[in-house]
């Protein structure tokens, strides 16, 4: 697969943008769109905030990786840390280049780069913290070399992962968006809805093809249009993160599009965020 694929979907879908109503639609009234879009964050997965009050992040290097709108960004700062950050898409960089003046957010750098090549010396950082964004990086080999290169000897991993047990990945993704597409792909849809993307993607690779769990979960984690996602578990974390050891590991955030649930909790068990902190082998 293409980075260029991966750069330009994630640049043209900023993470969370429309979910709650996009930046261009408010005129690119930033500070207006920040405010809502961390509302609806921290609303949604207030979880994040308390996984974050548990790191120590005061006085150290930190690098993060992976973006998005920069709300977590911003909560890190605000925990002490000597902020860097890394995001492979123009549009991210800058939309946390004016979230930083517009807060007066003390850091060091953001960079536009890559996982695969991190603009950064080696042994520079204490943690290096990543949020959503390594399930969707198809050379994870390459990449944890890289974080493993920028990472001082006694420095911390930090990651969030989509979980495989979770009730989202078995039960929403796996059974009832599958069942739903299958009831669907005779009928004709607008093309630009989700479900309409879905049923292009689905005639363009054959309904079977696109049902097999080893496509159809691209294109079920953050919209129809994404072009790679992957699901973990401690196994597959140790196979893709080889020059790392697993020193924790948690679940979170009962999400799942279809099932009417909330049940917290059920969360560690089910849930579909995979937090896991390591340290360099
Ligand atoms: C799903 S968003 C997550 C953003 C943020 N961490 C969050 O939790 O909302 C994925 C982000 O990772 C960035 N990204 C994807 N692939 C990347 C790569 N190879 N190197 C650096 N950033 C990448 C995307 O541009 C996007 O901003």
């Amino acid at each position: 697969m293409n980075e260029l694929e991966i750069q330009n979907f994630w640049n043209q879908h900023p993470c969370g943008d429309l979910q709650v109503g996009g930046l261009q639609q408010r005129g690119g009234d930033y500070e207006a769109f920040f405010i809502d879009y961390d509302r609806f964050r921290y609303r949604k997965e207030a979880h994040i905030l308390k996984c974050l009050d548990d790191i120590d992040f005061k006085g150290k290097q930190v690098l993060e990786i992976g973006l998005g709108q920069g709300a977590d960004s911003e909560q890190i700062i605000k925990r002490g840390a000597i902020w860097s950050g890394l995001d492979l898409t123009p549009e991210s960089v800058a939309r946390i280049q004016t979230r930083l003046s517009l807060r007066q957010l003390p850091h060091q750098s953001v960079k536009q780069g890559s996982v695969l090549h991190i603009p950064y010396d080696d042994r520079s950082f204490d943690i290096v913290f990543s949020h959503g964004v390594l399930h969707h990086v198809p050379n994870i080999l390459a990449a944890q070399r890289e974080i493993h290169r920028v990472l001082k000897p006694d420095g911390e991993l930090i990651v969030m992962l989509y979980a495989r047990w979770s009730l989202n990945y078995m039960i929403s993704i796996g059974i009832l968006r599958r069942l739903g597409l299958l009831a669907l792909h005779l009928t004709n849809r607008d093309p630009g809805s989700i479900y309409g993307q879905h049923l292009a993607n689905a005639r363009a690779m054959g309904l079977l093809s696109y049902l097999d769990m080893a496509n159809f979960i691209h294109k079920n984690t953050d919209g129809p249009l994404n072009p790679y996602s992957k699901v973990y578990d401690l196994q597959t974390v140790k196979e893709d993160f080889p020059d790392f050891k697993v020193v924790r590991l948690y679940k979170r955030f009962m999400h799942a599009p279809l099932l009417p649930v909330h049940w917290q909790t059920l969360e560690r068990v089910l849930g579909w965020h995979l937090w896991v902190h390591m340290r360099p082998t």
